[in-house]
C-alpha cells in the first residue's frame, strides 16, 4: 500500500509527486532504465509526513515544497539500494534489487546516483542552510546506524544499543522529514520541535514493526523473504526478546553464534520467535511509541492533525 493513498494529500499533489519523482531519474537511458523500477511501490512515508507537515502552515505551496519531497524519497531509495548491497538482498518490494541485476559495483554507483540527484534538487529548490544541515545530518545518522549494525552482526544487542541503531537508521530520518514540513511551513519553534518528536517516535515504532513482519509477516506482501535480518546476522527486538523468554532460547542462541544458518534452521528460527511472545510484546512497545507521538502533535489544524494521526495507525497497522 502507498500511505499517500490514505493521507490528507490532495489527488493531484500526489500525481504532481509520483510525476516530478518519475521526471527525476529520466536523464539518460540507463538511468532510466535502472532506477525506475526502485522508486516504484514505496509506502511514500518519508515525503507523505514531509507533504502532511509542511501543511501545518498558513502559505502551503505545493510547487515550492515538491522537490524537497522528491529529494527525501530519492534520499531513501538510495539508502535501501546501498543497504541491499550490505544484506545482500535479492529482492526487495517484490522485484529484483540493483544488486542482484547489475552486481554490486553498478549497484553502488546507482546509490551514489540517486544521492547525488537528491541533493542538486535541493540546491535547486533554493532551500536555506538549515535544511542542507537537516539532510546532511540525517545521511550521516543513516551511515553511522549501518556501521553499526554491520560491525555488530550475529551479536545479540541490548535493548538500548538495539534502540540506539533504529534511532540512526530509522527514527531520525522521519523525524527529519516532519522537521523540514514545519520549517517550510515556518511554523514556530516549539511546534517544529513537537512535529519532529512525533517523527522520532513514529520512526522507533515503524523500524520495531518492520523487524517483526521479518518472522511474523507474509512474503508475498512484504516481497522480502522470512527471516532475511536473522540471516544476514541483524539481531532484532522480536530475537532479543524470544531469547529472554523462550525455553528454545539456548536453540536459537546457539544458531546465532554458529552464524551460518541454512533454510531449515532459518525455519526452525523463526518458529522458535513465532511461538514466544515476541509479537505482543514488540507489538506493545511499537503502540506506546505511537501513543507518544500522537501526544506530541502541536495543537494547530485539525485536519493535518487527523492525517498525522492516520499516518500513526498505518504504521503499527501494517503488513508490508
Ligand atoms: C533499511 O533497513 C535501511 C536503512 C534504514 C538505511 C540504510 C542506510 C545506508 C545504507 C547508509 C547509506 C545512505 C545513503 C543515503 C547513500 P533494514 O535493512 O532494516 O530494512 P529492510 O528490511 O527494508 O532492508
Ligand atoms: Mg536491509
Amino acid at each position: 500500500m502507498n500511505i499517500l493513498t490514505a493521507s490528507g494529500i490532495a489527488t493531484e499533489i500526489k500525481q504532481h509527486f509520483e510525476e516530478s519523482l518519475r521526471q527525476s531519474v529520466n536523464e539518460d537511458e540507463f538511468i532510466k532504465e535502472s532506477c525506475t523500477p526502485l522508486i516504484q511501490g514505496g509506502k511514500r512515508l518519508r515525503p507523505m509526513l514531509f507533504l502532511l507537515c509542511a501543511k501545518y502552515g498558513k502559505n502551503f505551496s505545493p510547487e515550492k515544497i515538491m522537490t524537497l519531497a522528491v529529494a527525501l524519497e530519492l534520499i531513501h531509495t538510495a539508502s535501501l539500494v546501498h543497504d541491499d548491497i550490505l544484506d545482500n538482498s535479492k529482492k526487495r518490494r517484490g522485484i529484483e534489487t540493483a544488486n542482484s541485476k547489475y552486481g554490486a559495483q553498478v549497484a553502488v554507483l546507482i546509490g551514489d546516483y540517486l544521492f547525488a540527484k537528491a541533493f542538486q534538487l535541493v540546491a535547486k529548490g533554493g532551500y536555506g542552510d538549515e535544511v542542507k544541515l537537516i539532510l546532511s545530518n540525517l545521511v550521516q545518522n543513516l551511515c553511522r546506524g549501518e556501521i553499526m549494525q554491520d560491525l555488530s552482526l550475529f551479536h545479540v544487542p541490548t535493548i538500548s544499543e538495539y534502540y540506539t541503531r533504529i534511532n540512526l537508521k530509522t527514527a531520525i530520518f522521519l523525524s527529519a522529514c516532519c522537521k523540514l514540513g514545519g520549517i517550510v511551513a515556518g511554523l514556530k519553534r516549539e511546534e517544529i520541535d513537537g512535529l519532529s518528536f512525533y517523527g522520532n517516535s513514529l520512526g522507533l515504532a515503524f523500524q520495531i514493526v518492520d523487524d517483526l513482519l521479518d518472522f511474523f509477516g507474509d512474503e508475498k506482501v512484504t516481497g522480502k523473504s522470512l527471516g532475511s535480518d536473522l540471516k544476514s546476522g541483524v539481531i532484532t527486538l522480536p530475537v532479543i526478546r524470544t531469547l529472554k523468554v523462550s525455553r528454545d532460547a539456548d536453540i536459537l542462541r546457539q544458531m546465532i553464534t554458529r552464524r551460518i544458518m541454512d533454510r531449515d534452521e532459518i525455519h526452525s528460527a523463526i518458529k522458535i520467535v513465532r511461538v514466544s511472545d515476541a509479537f505482543n510484546y514488540c507489538r506493545l512497545r511499537a503502540t506506546a511509541h505511537i501513543e507518544s507521538a500522537r501526544i506530541n502533535l502541536p495543537q494547530i489544524k485539525n485536519s493535518v492533525k487527523l492525517a498525522l494521526e492516520q499516518a500513526a495507525d498505518f504504521v503499527v497497522m501494517r503488513n508490508a
